[in-house]
């Protein structure tokens, strides 16, 4: 059991707070950690979960995120968790406008937790939960989950509006009652929000409001698997996808069954007909994992002026195990996606605007029928594509993050004869979250030619398998020796078309501090 009085004894509502000396600590043991990441947005101290309010407003896309600053404070160890603020026009180079909602009021005291974000009439509306706690005085300490509501001027100020949208706990629910997406169908706003029901199992249920400031209970999604789906569902979304509805959630406590649902908590999917905005009902049947690799919960997703629908998650799974954490801080964003629906499935790609990151270019034709060398320098920033034609039952073999020996590598495996694409990380540098596995996998055609791209960072991979119809999204955490890539074949020869861009550094202009 935690100990919430403790977790709680030093809690403060704003960095000011705090004394100048451990923030100044907090900053330096940042700077000296070799993992910083290059193009992804990741924690500036203290740790960085869900993004949040991802939208487009005032001519910027913003992004906000969870963040727990103080959280790796020690004597004491402060706590303040709230919104963090990110602005940008391109996508790839951001405005730091810092902590932009934080635990201030009865309500959110002890959290602003996740939420989205709206733009409504020259305003950014927002709603998140308050995460509160009841009996603070007893040990009898129960969660107190509001919908709270703020504005965001053109300036970026946020105004958080003091009355709750939404109070719980609800008659049906625990006190696990939190994340409302906002959409807009008609002249009606909707939230879904994620719950568990009192008989311990995890759905979303979902709101309607016409003026924003109350909200009526439409009623739980109803779906075919959500009657025992996991024991809570976080971070629901919901959206139209030409005449197809779409509902991601993140049920927690899910079995895992072979090679799915390995992680700590899952990120899942379900493509059906339009949600029924009266009743609740989605007909959608097949259930998925949106993204099959080590790190990867709480996407949300939104929708540009020029109608794309992008997705950005926390590159993470819960545990807050990171090999960072010894430098005070844990948790990076994925890189934003554009994703599509194809059938029952969705399919996920780098937004384009990582195009204004590319610096140098490389690309070419090989066949490969032993261990070589693709790449023998350069930074482990990267925009890799290939091309990768396998012959009859060959295993061809793709190493990132490999030393100069190729004795340690993220190692990615095509194997022809078992039709399996293979991602192992068991020796990509410090190793961390292995008891939730080391290796992830799913099936492939090798009839065709292969489909792959990865986007790579200073210690993140994001691998994209046939047009991200499969997506495998992950940390390492390499030593700085391991910045080369090797291929190899074993069985047959592989030809390889590859095309490879350098990433330069992001742009983020901005607060210094958090
Ligand atoms: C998911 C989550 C959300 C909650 C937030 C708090 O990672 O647990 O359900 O709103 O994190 O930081």
């Amino acid at each position: 059991m935690k100990d919430r009085k403790k977790e709680f004894k030093h809690l403060v509502t704003s960095l000011d707070e705090v004394p100048q000396k451990i923030l100044e600590e907090q900053e330096q043991k940042v700077l000296a950690s070799p993992f910083r990441q290059q193009i992804h947005i990741e924690s500036k101290m203290g740790q960085l979960n869900d993004p949040n309010g991802f939208s487009f407003f005032n001519g910027w896309f913003h992004l906000f995120h969870q963040s727990f600053p103080l959280k790796y404070t020690q004597k004491p160890n402060y706590f303040e968790q709230g919104w963090h603020h990110y602005k940008s026009k391109n996508l790839v180079d951001w405005i730091d406008l810092g902590q932009a909602i934080s635990n201030d009021t009865y309500f959110d005291k002890y959290g602003a937790y996740s939420g989205s974000a709206l733009p409504i009439n020259n305003q950014l509306f927002i709603i998140y939960s308050g995460n509160s706690w009841m009996n603070t005085e007893t040990d009898n300490w129960r969660r107190l989950p509001t919908q709270m509501g703020a504005w965001m001027d053109k300036n970026d100020q946020v105004r958080k509006i003091t009355t709750p949208l939404i109070k719980g706990p609800l008659d049906k629910y625990t006190g696990h009652f939190r994340d409302p997406k906002i959409f807009k169908k008609g002249n009606t706003y909707y939230v879904i929000v994620g719950a568990q029901r009192k008989n311990l199992t995890g759905t979303a249920v979902l709101f309607k409001s016409e003026r924003l400031m109350t909200w009526d209970l439409v009623g739980e999604i109803k779906t075919q698997f959500n009657k025992n789906f996991g024991y809570m569902w976080e971070c629901p979304d919901y959206f139209d996808f030409k005449n197809k509805g779409i509902l991601i959630f993140c049920p927690q406590g899910l079995k895992t069954k072979f090679n799915i649902f390995q992680n700590m908590n899952q990120t899942c999917y379900c493509v059906g007909d339009e949600l029924n905005l009266s009743n609740g009902k989605f007909n959608g049947t097949i259930v998925k994992e949106l993204d099959q690799g080590f790190d990867f919960y709480a996407p949300q997703t939104m929708l540009t002026p020029d109608g794309r629908r992008l997705l950005i998650a926390w590159m993470s799974i819960m545990n807050g195990n990171d090999p960072t954490k010894k430098f005070g801080y844990t948790g990076c964003l994925t890189f934003p996606r554009e994703i599509t629906v194809i059938g029952n499935s969705i399919y996920q790609q780098p937004v384009h605007e990582i195009e204004n990151l590319y610096s140098s270019h490389l690309q070419g034709k090989q066949e490969i029928n032993c261990e070589k060398i693709l790449i023998g320098k350069g930074r482990n920033a990267r925009d890799i594509k290939l091309n990768i034609k396998i012959q009859h039952n060959g295993i061809f073999i793709f190493d990132l993050f490999s030393d100069p020996q190729n004795r340690k590598h993220l190692r990615i495996i095509l194997n022809a004869a078992k039709n399996r694409f293979i991602v192992n990380r068991a020796q990509s540098g410090i190793n961390f979250e292995d008891e939730f596995g080391v290796e992830r996998s799913c099936e492939f055609n090798p009839e065709k030619t292969v489909k792959l791209r990865i986007i790579q960072d200073i210690s993140s991979a994001e691998i994209f398998l046939e047009n991200g119809e499969k997506v495998f999204s992950l940390r390492v955490f390499p030593d700085q020796k391991q910045n080369y890539i090797f291929v190899n074949s074993l069985n047959a020869k592989t030809v390889i078309k590859y095309e490879i861009n350098e990433l330069r550094i992001m742009k983020v202009e901005g607060k210094k501090n958090v």
